[in-house]
């Protein structure tokens, strides 16, 4: 039986941590910013010292206010975030290299033609996205000592001096052979990282050691990549269901049991995790840019906020033709063309702002209705409702335009962020080994539904538009 537990979602604008009570729920909890930085040739960087502080300042704060005591920790990461650092002082040797970092579309370009046999050996396409183009980038532009791996890694180091990362962690690395769960020697050779110490690849629940980072030391149990971990929160394993999370960027996982789907439809197949040793596995397509699309509109001082959003954007009916393919990283599934940049069209002199922030709106919903579809093709079955939770599922205004553009329901969640219930679930699993999952996860229950309020045929003329932007967009390039 294990009481309450700390969760900790450290992501890439900032970090959350919640105390969770499996008799009361979430009885305490805490944030931390992150600021990443932005610099030229599509620069992402953090501070990995920001990075630990806003873990352990964020897990602090959520236990002040719950008032006790927990019996575990849980830690969930922002998957494919990479840096070189010593093992033996723990000191980092660079910056934290951020997922959204372009830069190691050089060494992508360089091994596009084992492009396929990537696919294959991990069921990641060649995307500088992934953290072993990064790995590899590192390598050849930055350091070449100590050892490269993702944040995770570290931040276990640095908590409890385990040297260790969960399988769907390292399933984000395309080193990892998808199949076995293991490190692909194959893989690694590719990106020239054979020689490499990697940490080892275990189960989502442990233990991983103690931590006395919040005082006293306690169990860190649970490690689970934060995608996967709101995917195990949201219970969107059925056929039926999938899971999208509005974060800097926005996540759209659905499960597919114990054999890993390689469609033809440009998801990723990826590992969604693992326990006693068995294997789940999920389809996962990515929007590279939405509420840092939304800080982008708010740096230009469009709007003020994400706050901003449906004010401003209720101020008209509608984009009035404005098209915003909102590819600021870049564009991933199902297109993979990390170089695109994005497009404006449609604008004139009477465009207000309530018209572009319609545009982005539209313009994130479509890209998950398309990764929606592309989720139904590989399944082979219609999804029938979509869940959804992160910051941005706040704008009523984003969210009917999802549920219009999918023609589906979406179900948002009561709390906005479940990365942190999906990896408490696991380290209360891994305080106590008799747990089911099924127990461990807290019930499903929306605190709202947005049903589709136009016709199939708005809906498609709609994404039509959307589709044509893109066209244009990899015609021109
Ligand atoms: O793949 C990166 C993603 O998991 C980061 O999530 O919440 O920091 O946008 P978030």
């Amino acid at each position: 039986m294990t009481g309450p537990v700390l969760a900790i979602d450290q992501g890439t604008s900032g970090t959350k941590a919640l105390v969770i009570c499996p008799e009361r729920g979430v009885i305490g909890s805490g944030s931390a910013p992150v600021r990443p930085r932005y610099g030229p040739g599509g620069a992402v960087e953090a501070d990995p010292a920001e990075l630990l502080a806003s873990v352990i300042g964020a897990g602090e704060r959520a236990l002040a206010e719950s008032g006790g005591t927990v019996d575990a920790v849980g830690l969930a990461n922002q998957g494919e975030t990479v840096l070189a650092w010593d093992p033996d002082t723990g000191r980092p040797l660079t910056e934290a290299i951020v997922w959204q970092d372009r830069r190691a579309e050089t060494v992508c370009t360089e091994l596009a033609p084992h492009g396929e046999e990537l696919k294959q050996l991990t069921g990641l396409p060649l995307d500088p996205y992934f953290a072993a183009p990064k790995m590899a980038w590192i390598r050849r532009e930055l350091t070449r000592e100590g050892v490269v791996t993702t944040s995770d890694a570290w931040l276990v180091h640095q908590l409890t001096g385990a040297f260790v990362t969960d399988a769907a962690t390292a399933g984000r690395t395309q080193l990892l052979d998808l199949d076995r769960a293991a490190w692909s020697p194959a893989a690694l050779d590719v990106f020239g990282l054979g020689g490499e110490r990697l940490p080892d690849v275990v189960d989502a629940a442990g233990p991983f050691g103690t931590t006395g980072a919040f005082g006293g030391d306690l169990p860190l149990t649970g490690l689970l990549v934060d995608q996967q971990a709101a995917l195990l929160a949201q219970s969107a394993l059925d056929p039926g269901t999938a899971k999208c999370t509005y974060g800097t960027g926005a996540f759209l996982l659905a499960g597919t049991g114990s054999t890993p789907v390689r469609g033809g439809s440009g998801l990723v197949s990826c590992v969604a995790w693992r326990f006693g040793g068995h294997t789940s596995y999920c389809l996962d397509g990515q929007v590279y840019t939405a509420a840092s699309a939304v800080r982008w509109l708010t740096d230009l001082k469009v709007i003020s906020g994400a706050a901003d959003l449906d004010p401003v954007g209720s101020s008209v009916p509608d984009s009035a033709g404005v098209t915003f393919v909102p590819a600021l990283a870049g564009l991933a599934a199902p297109w993979w063309r990390g170089d695109l940049r994005g497009s404006l069209t449609g604008l004139g002199l009477d465009t207000s702002a309530g018209h572009l922030v319609r545009a982005l709106c539209e313009g994130i919903a479509a890209q998950v209705a398309e990764l929606a579809g592309a989720v139904t093709a590989d399944r082979g079955t219609p999804l029938s409702v979509l869940r959804v939770d992160g910051g941005l599922t706040r704008s009523a205004l984003l969210m009917q335009t999802q549920a219009d553009l999918l023609q589906r329901p979406v179900e948002v969640s009561a709390l906005p962020d479940v990365t942190a219930l999906g990896v408490g679930a696991v380290a209360r699993m891994g305080h106590d080994p008799t747990l089911p999952l099924d127990r461990a996860v807290p019930d499903w229950r929306p605190a709202a539904v947005y049903e589709p309020r136009i016709g199939p045929d708005e809906a498609a003329e709609r994404l039509g538009a959307f589709r044509a932007a893109v066209h244009t967009l990899l015609e021109r390039s």
